[in-house]
């Protein structure tokens, strides 16, 4: 009997177990250029104690005038590809993660498919800022659970540096470039991705944003004076925010698949502060041995920092194959994510 074309749509009614959807490969790229704390001292009034002491960052990687968001997803994505196996042509779909695409349109993610000579794959940003990587495995993951696709590539990519006040110390300290992949398929296995869940709060918009850019404010000479096109934060509110909806997306991941944070081997979250990571492994009773820290090295890189420490950790060998992982996201829209994974 000839195959349906629809054979592989899952029919909602049908009982068969959804496929189950793996990370078969990861990838990270961090530009060269390093700014220090003692840089950042000659550039505002601050100090690496200051810097060190209310953040843990001791230095951020800066990309170089002429390197786009796009060239480094793409390095991140050949990484991640290599050690899928993957060659360019398999890939059916990209998504990019991202708050500082190279241009509002075309997307970002249709540059990096022509860096990377994915031909036959389809490509689209999506914007959910520090959550955006986790939003986009979840996308990833419900196309190949779906049967729509069999491949998909998942990229956070940022170049922060273009929206950074560098005249503004409260936010300058905080941001760096980079890039980080994973590229997503099904298997016959029972394990991989076992849950993900993503919330957002729009009340909440207006605490960490930039004001101009968009349709609302768009470029003009006074938004330009006004210094409009840069990063606003409220920090102390983003700060409280970022414990608690980390803390509920994480529990909420857990319970989805019952289970609990003693059976997480390693704990992934976005890389904003070292005392929201602290405060959060301190709710969760998680020793901070397992909680995976890179911020002292990059700073915060948005929808790239948990794909940056993802590749980092899972390279490092901070877990086995088999293990559990969780990844738990926060970042402006309000927005969070939670995901489990058995690797
Ligand atoms: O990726 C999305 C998620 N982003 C985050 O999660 C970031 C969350 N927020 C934070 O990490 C922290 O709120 C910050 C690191 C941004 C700020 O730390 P804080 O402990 O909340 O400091 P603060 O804003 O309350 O400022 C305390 C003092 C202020 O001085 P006064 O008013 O007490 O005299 C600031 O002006 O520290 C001053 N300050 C600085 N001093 C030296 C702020 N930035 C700096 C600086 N160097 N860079």
């Amino acid at each position: 009997m000839t195959k349906s074309p629809t054979a592989n749509l899952r029919n909602p009614r049908s009982k068969a177990p959804p496929r189950s959807v793996h990370i078969v490969g990861t990838g990270s790229y961090v530009p060269q250029r390093v700014l220090r704390n003692a840089d950042l001292e000659k550039l505002v009034d601050t100090t690496d104690d200051w810097i060190v002491t209310r953040t843990g960052i001791r230095e951020r990687r800066i990309a170089a005038e002429n390197e786009c968001t796009s060239d480094m997803g793409a390095q991140a994505a050949l990484r991640a590809m290599e050690q899928a196996g993957v060659r360019g042509e398999d890939i059916d779909l990209i998504i990019c993660a991202t708050l500082t695409p190279d241009m509002p349109f075309p997307a970002t993610a249709c540059l990096i498919q022509q860096k990377i000579g994915a031909k036959r794959a389809a490509a689209f940003d999506m914007e959910a800022a520090c959550s955006g990587f986790l939003y986009a495995v979840e996308i990833g993951q419900q196309f190949i659970t779906s049967g729509t696709y069999n491949t998909v590539l998942v990229i956070g990519a940022e170049k922060l540096s273009t929206i950074t006040d560098w005249e503004d110390r409260s936010t300058c300290v905080l941001f760096g470039d980079g890039a980080g992949a994973a590229v997503l398929r099904s298997s016959g296995q029972t394990h991989g991705i076992l849950t993900t869940c993503m919330g957002a709060d729009g009340s909440q918009s207006d605490i960490l944003l930039m004001p101009a850019g968009g349709a609302r404010y768009p470029a003009s000479k006074e938004s330009v004076s006004g210094r409009m096109h840069y990063l606003k934060m409220a920090g102390k509110e983003v700060f409280k925010n970022a414990v608690v909806a980390m803390q509920t997306a994480a529990e909420e991941a857990l319970r989805k698949c019952n289970l609990t944070i003693q059976d997480i081997q390693c704990v992934i979250p976005h890389q904003a502060n070292i005392r929201i990571l602290e405060a959060l492994a301190d709710r969760l009773g998680a020793p901070m041995d397992k909680v995976y820290v890179n911020l002292d090295r990059y700073g915060n890189v948005s929808a790239a920092s948990v794909a940056i420490a993802l590749d980092e950790a899972a390279r490092a060998g901070r877990f086995q194959r088999g293990d559990l992982i969780l990844l738990v996201v926060f970042g402006s829209g309000l927005t969070w994510a939670a995901a489990v994974i058995q690797w």
